[in-house]
């Protein structure tokens, strides 16, 4: 890659949930010494990044997204030294360090939240959302929580209700309070100070609240307990946006320094709103976990997030996270990967930031957990129409030793029964393996700059079983082919001198009119002007 390579632009990044990646110390839970043992690991697989899922402390009643101290290491994950190790020996490896920070809202176990709800009079008390009821019984206004049910929880040492948009032990912060507003900015300067790069930002934009409370417009229809409203008053408030201006200010004063928002019911035209100048560096669109295996669908959320991002700004990519169920087991078939290769040369051969999830490069499926074994509060709460999100956190399977080499104890949510042949250690030797066709496709998005920076524009004239797409770089191009179905299908070939190709189902380039594409097969076609 050339000498401007900007590392969130151009490289890759590597989410990981610590509680599953690697324990050192038989706990169950993985831990920051884990993941430093792992980087060779991830330093091979060719990563450029890595994204923590929470490591501040917390008492997980909803697993590190509700944190008791900003500025220390949960205990359960190591120390401050650890961490500072972990900066240093990714620093060698030209890894970064992502920081998940979870600003709209602190655990109830936060002392500012301990204070607040202490006494009306405490200094702390405005940090948080707290208002009287509208008569007996009856909450301030009509806002429920993303997660079901009211939002608004009344706290009857202090006759008043507060508010959180999730869990209850998830009270959300006062934004418009300069004293927190300063305290969360802090956290961003605290982090940089000790050499992080990046930040995820959780649902950032719910961060502001109408001043005025007004009642969230109802749809009464809709199962899912985060749409049964339009979030029309608490969340994407117009306050935002300078309170994003402020973050990049203070990123701005580092070197390469980025962040990334979670948005919240993301659509192409939202999301791109709070990117740019004075704002994120990018920000989450979602559209690609809803989709189908159907290779119109993933086409048409490019195109739309492409003209919604216009020239300015970067897209970026992302097939799972610690919050949906496993592209795995969306896509694959049973044990099978082949699906999972055509995912994945997607992901990393569109123009934008892919966006990996541990487990993602082995194929890890979903794990299906009894009742008994639920632990995300989601899942306990709407068990058994859905069941949480634990399924796709459950620990990393690294060999076939016990418990899949993740940990000496028992580890804190089950493996999947795959695991004995579903690992690290198995695909590394298995020159066919998911595992290696990434590695192999990451290598070559490294050396091929076109797959980086290249324009991209949808090859129309294909079959609608096939997405197609061409990158441009200067004098160079791609032609990428991704057959979505388990027929051959034909595309039509303008004959011209292939310089390289890559593909999971043959070794020769040779064409003459047309390409008979594989079952499953993903192409990538290097030609140049
Ligand atoms: C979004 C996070 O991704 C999710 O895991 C969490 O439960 C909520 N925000 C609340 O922080």
């Amino acid at each position: 890659m050339g000498d401007d390579f900007l590392w969130w632009r151009d490289g890759i990044i590597y989410q990981i949930y610590p509680r599953s990646f690697y324990d050192t110390t038989g706990s169950g839970i993985g831990d920051l010494r884990g993941i430093i043992e792992k980087l060779d690991y991830l330093h091979d697989l060719g990563i450029d990044a890595i994204w923590l899922s929470p490591i501040n402390p917390s008492p997980d009643r909803d697993f590190g997204y509700d944190v008791s101290d900003y500025l220390s290491i949960d205990p359960k994950f190591g120390s401050m030294d650890d961490f500072d190790e972990l900066i240093q020996q990714t620093e060698r490896k030209g890894i970064r360090i992502v920081m998940d920070l979870v600003l709209n809202h602190t655990s109830d176990q936060h002392p500012w939240f301990q204070e607040s709800r202490s006494s009306r009079e405490n200094p702390k008390r405005d940090w948080y959302i707290w208002r009287d009821g509208k008569g007996i019984g009856r909450s301030p206004n009509n806002w429920i929580s993303i997660i079901g049910g009211s939002a608004w929880e009344w706290d009857e040492a202090m006759g008043q209700y507060y508010l959180h948009m999730y869990y209850k032990g998830q009270p959300d912060l006062n934004w418009r309070n300069p004293e927190v507003r300063e305290n969360l900015l802090d956290v961003f300067r605290f982090w940089l100070g000790k050499g992080v790069k990046g930040f995820r930002l959780d649902v950032f934009n719910l961060y502001f609240k109408d001043e005025e409370f007004h009642d969230n417009p109802v749809r009464p229809f809709h199962l899912r307990p985060d749409q049964q409203q339009a979030l029309k008053f608490n969340c994407d408030q117009p306050e935002l946006k300078d309170t994003l201006a402020e973050i990049r200010k203070i990123l701005d004063q580092y070197n390469d320094a980025y962040a990334i928002g979670e948005t919240l019911l993301s659509n192409p035209g939202k999301a791109a709103g709070y990117c740019g100048e004075n704002a994120l560096h990018q920000a989450f669109l979602f559209d690609f976990l809803e989709c189908p295996w159907n290779a119109h669908r993933f086409s048409s959320v490019f195109d739309q997030w492409e003209k919604s991002l216009g020239r300015d700004r970067w897209p970026n990519y992302v097939l799972n996270n610690h919050d949906v169920k496993r592209s795995a087991s969306r896509y694959g078939q049973g044990e099978d990967d082949d699906r999972l290769k055509v995912a994945s040369a997607m992901l990393l051969t569109l123009r934008g930031t892919p966006f990996m999830y541990y487990g993602e490069e082995i194929g890890m499926r979903e794990v299906t957990l009894k009742r008994s074994q639920i632990l995300d509060p989601v899942g306990l709460r709407f068990w058994p129409f859905y069941k949480g999100r634990d399924g796709c956190r459950t620990p990393m399977q690294w060999n076939s030793i016990e418990n899949a080499g993740f940990s000496i104890g028992q580890p804190w949510l089950p493996l999947h029964p795959d695991w004995r042949e579903r690992n690290v250690e198995n695909q590394t030797k298995d020159p066919g393996s998911l595992l290696n066709f990434y590695k192999e496709l990451i290598v070559l998005r490294r050396s091929e700059e076109v797959l980086v920076k290249g324009e991209i524009r949808l090859l129309q004239d294909v079959p609608n079983n096939v997405l197609a797409y061409e990158r441009v770089y200067l004098t160079k191009k791609a032609r990428i082919y991704l057959n979505f179905c388990q027929t051959p299908q034909e595309v039509n070939f303008a004959k011209e001198e292939i310089l390289k190709g890559f593909s999971n189902k043959r070794k020769e380039f040779h064409f003459q009119n047309t390409i008979s594409l594989f079952p499953d097969e993903a192409l990538i076609l290097f030609s140049s002007d």
